[in-house]
Formats: structure tokens, C-alpha cells, sequence
């Protein structure tokens, strides 16, 4: 029952209001529940959704603000929230095994030693980061990759003086895009190959799926290739893949008749340096990149389509943009963004660690490993001072999206040659290629204690690619 592209009108997340308190912090709350969507038009989808919906609500933080969100668990499963680009301490980032569970759960000890809370949780985020494009999503171990599928993902937006400052668009010509691609049943039930229909026990995918789930319908915001109207003006476009598994290369088509399509002005850490143009942009799992589009550069009343150079027929579709009339809007782009930024050099770490992401066949089942070892709580594969900076070569077998909590990090080399056009700022996901090494530059800064890093394929990751980092 698949619509036809461009049939459904983009929305875009509703925001979640802080509970009013009256302090010097915002307040959240949310209620991880089933709910029931219209996703494909006319037929319902059962999702597990923050506040009942996908993608969730969408938060807004200051700089400098501490935000607490108190999170509760109306879900059959137990649950792990993590704020992907959060530089967050460490009992608040979702270690994989420190659990939310449901109420009725309360006898379901915390497997593996985690710090398990029972109904409701205290997320308590300082917040001390950059204007940027945050997301949360669940992160339990085994058992995120069905979890987010099933629609626990949504937008975490950080603002700053410096940002608000800056002539960019905003409010409606704001938009934040969570691409992601997903599969449905006859009846508009959402598909995922799990080996458990209750994600309690047993967990993975079935044998083809092992490599990374795709599905073969490209939502964004939760609709299939939607459509939306925009007046002839600056975009701000916050593209997010918020796939398990897809990469994805968006173009515009046709392309703008004069200079490239995108002027890139923030990474996933925040606002770059400096602006960056380009005719494409590569989005791995996980990653983001805030664009300006000039949709005064086309004709009114052409339509342009984001395309996907990586996909194939359903696939190479991601939204439509139908284009009005040119208005002037007083915004640019300037020539300088964010002053966060220094250019890390390798005289600045004081040690290099090698970590090899591989997988390997194990008698039928499929591990993938982080030098040569599944993950496994407690289990250490680097133990960074904190306050220090060190080098990580990573090197993979595939294409892995290899993901760190709490630091962010700058790519210092790929193979032989320097970063590519999209990796520069701050970044907290590498799209790591096949058989070229990276090398990334990481400060470890403010928060000791237990984090992960790995790979954000997200059967990747459930299937052991990750590792525990210890900072002390
Ligand atoms: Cu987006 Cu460890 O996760
Ligand atoms: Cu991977």
C-alpha cells in the first residue's frame, strides 16, 4: 500500500514545551508508549514512539542551560535513552546496559551490572556545547536497531548566542529532516528481520539482514517522500539519516542553474568555521549536516527533488520541494560561522590507539568485532586520561559509521590524503570507508567515567561492534 512519492505533505516534528518550573534549568518530560500513526496514508502503523510518535518530539536547548528530562518507560521492553552528540556525564549518556524499565518489569534485574532505574529516569544534561543538531535515540544493548525502527528516535536542537546572532534562517525556514528509510507489511505494519517478535531475548537478525537492515521506503520526518512548499528564499535544512543502515548521497535535482546546491554551515558538533559548498553531500548513519539551500535560485513553481545517487528506484527518491514565489528574506550566509574552533594537530595527543572494526564469520553467525573482540560490558578497549587528547587510527573492513559518546572529534587524515569536504568541524561520526584508514583527533574533556564508542550501523552494533572507553 505505498503511496506515491511526493503524495504526502511534510511535517515537522511538533516541539516538546519544558515544564514550567521557573529555574535555571528546562525541564522535560516523556513517555516512551505504542501509539499509532498514519504513516502510508489511510492504514495505521504501531510504533513505539516518544510521547507516542515518530519521530519524536523535538527538544530545544540553550547553551549553558541544564536539562533535565525525565523519561518513562509505557513500553513491554526495557529501554536505554542516549543524546547522540551530547557531551554528557557519563550516569546521564545511556551506557547500553543502564536501563529504564518498564513498571511491570520491576523484578527484571538490570542484566550485566548496569545502573538499572524502574518506571522513570532522570536524563540530567549540562548542556555546556554548541549550537548544533543533536538527536536521542534508544540504545539498549542488543536490541537498538529493531528499537529505533520501530520509531525511538527524535531531534534534540542546541542554539547559542553566537548562532542566534548570525543571519540565518530560522523559525519556518528552519527545517530539521530526519531521513530514514524503513519496510512495511501488506497492512502497514513496519518490518524488521528480528530473530525475537518480543525484543526481550535472542537478539539479531536473520541471516541476509546481517550487513544492515534497509528498507525500501525513504521517510522523512517520519512520512514517505513527502512533499512540502517553499517560498523562493534561505533554507536552513538540518539533514539528519536517522537510518540503521543506509548511506545515503543527496543531490538536488535539477540542480540550481548557478553555483552549487548546498552551502554546508554546521557538522554534527555545530557551526562549522567557515561556510562549505557542495554539489552533494554524503550522510552516513548517524551523521548530520546543516545546509543552506537558496530556493531563489529556481524558477517559481519548479519542483525540486532530493535525490539519492546511492539508492535505486524507490530509493533514489528522498522529498520534493515545490517552489514559490522569490521573496527577499534578509538573510546570508557569512563568511565566518562558529569561533569554537581550534585546528587539533597531531602535536596535541599524547597517545595513538589503533582500532580495527571487522567482521567475522563465526560457524553461520555473523559477529562484528572492534579489534578482534565483541562488546561486552566493562569490557575496556581504551582508557583515556581525562583532560588529554589522543589519535585513533580506524580502520574497517566496510563501510562503518563509527560513532563516540561524549567527545567530539576533527578527522585528521583519510588514507593517504587529507579529510574530504564533509568532514570538516567538529564531528562525533565518521563515515569510515573500506579499506581506508582514518585518523581522528579526540580531546577527552570534563566527564570521566564509562562510555561507548562504535559502529552506528546499527546491526552492526547490536551485533557486538562497540567498545567500552574508560576516562579517568
Ligand atoms: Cu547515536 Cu551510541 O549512538
Ligand atoms: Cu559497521
Amino acid at each position: 500500500p505505498l503511496p506515491a512519492p511526493f503524495t504526502r505533505r511534510l511535517t515537522v516534528p511538533p516541539e516538546l514545551r519544558p515544564v514550567p518550573v521557573g529555574s535555571d534549568v528546562d525541564r522535560f518530560e516523556i513517555t516512551q508508549r505504542p501509539g499509532q500513526v498514519d504513516i502510508l496514508g489511510g492504514v495505521s502503523t504501531p510504533i513505539w514512539g516518544y510521547e507516542g510518535i515518530f519521530p519524536g518530539p523535538t527538544l530545544r536547548s540553550r547553551r549553558g542551560r541544564p536539562v533535565v528530562v525525565t523519561h518513562r518507560n509505557a513500553l513491554p521492553v526495557p529501554t536505554v535513552v542516549h543524546l547522540h552528540g551530547g557531551h554528557t556525564p557519563a550516569e546521564h549518556d545511556g551506557y547500553p546496559t543502564d536501563l529504564l524499565l518498564p513498571e511491570p518489569m520491576a523484578d527484571h534485574s538490570g542484566h550485566n551490572g548496569g545502573r538499572t532505574a524502574v518506571g522513570r529516569r532522570e536524563y540530567v544534561y549540562p548542556m555546556n556545547q554548541p549550537a548544533a543538531t543533536l538527536w536521542y535515540h534508544d540504545h539498549r544493548m542488543d536490541f537498538t536497531g529493531p528499537a529505533v525502527w520501530r520509531g525511538l528516535a527524535g531531534f534534540h536542537l542546541v542554539t547559542d548566542e553566537e548562532e542566534q546572532a548570525l543571519p540565518l534562517p530560522r523559525g519556518a525556514r528552519d527545517l530539521p529532516l530526519m531521513i530514514a528509510d524503513r519496510a512495511f507489511d501488506h497492512d502497514g505494519t513496519l518490518l524488521y528481520p528480528s530473530n525475537t517478535d518480543d525484543l526481550l531475548d535472542n537478539p539479531g537478525v536473520r541471516p541476509p539482514y546481517q550487513a544492515g537492515v534497509l528498507g525500501d521506503t525513504i521517510l522523512v520526518n517520519g512520512l514517505p517522500w513527502p512533499t512540502t512548499t517553499v517560498d523562493g528564499a534561505r533554507y536552513r535544512l538540518r539533514l539528519l539519516n536517522g537510518s540503521n543502515a543506509r548511506r545515503y548521497r543527496l543531490r538536488l535535482d535539477p540542480p540550481p542553474p548557478d553555483d552549487r546546491a548546498f552551502v554546508q554551515i554546521g557538522s554534527d558538533g555545530g557551526l562549522l568555521p567557515s561556510p562549505i559548498r557542495h554539489d552533494s553531500v554524503d550522510l552516513a548513519p548517524a551523521e548530520r549536516m546543516d545546509v543552506i539551500v537558496d530556493f531563489g535560485r529556481w524558477r517559481p513553481g519548479q519542483n525540486v527533488v532530493l535525490t539519492n545517487d546511492f539508492g535505486t528506484g524507490n530509493t533514489a527518491h528522498v522529498m520534493r520541494f515545490e517552489v514559490g514565489d522569490k521573496v527577499e528574506d534578509g538573510t546570508r550566509v557569512p563568511d565566518r560561522l562558529s569561533g569554537d574552533h581550534s585546528t587539533l594537530r597531531h602535536t596535541d595527543a599524547v597517545r595513538t590507539r589503533r582500532m580495527v572494526f571487522q567482521s567475522r564469520d563465526t560457524g553461520g553467525a555473523h559477529r562484528w568485532l572492534v579489534n578482534g573482540e565483541p562488546f561486552q560490558p566493562d569490557r575496556v578497549h581504551a582508557d583515556p586520561k581525562l583532560g588529554t587528547t589522543e589519535i585513533w587510527q580506524l580502520v574497517g573492513d566496510l563501510h562503518h559509521p563509527i560513532h563516540l559518546h561524549l567527545s567530539h572529534f576533527q578527522v585528521l587524515s583519510r588514507g593517504t590524503s587529507g579529510p574530504r569536504r564533509s568532514d570538516h568541524g567538529w564531528k562525533d561520526t565518521i563515515d569510515l570507508l573500506p579499506g581506508e584508514p582514518a585518523e581522528i583527533i579526540i580531546p577527552f574533556q570534563d566527564y570521566p567515567g564509562r562510555y561507548v564508542f562504535h559502529c552506528h550501523n546499527l546491526e552492526h552494533e547490536d551485533m557486538m561492534m562497540m567498545g567500552t572507553m574508560r576516562v579517568a
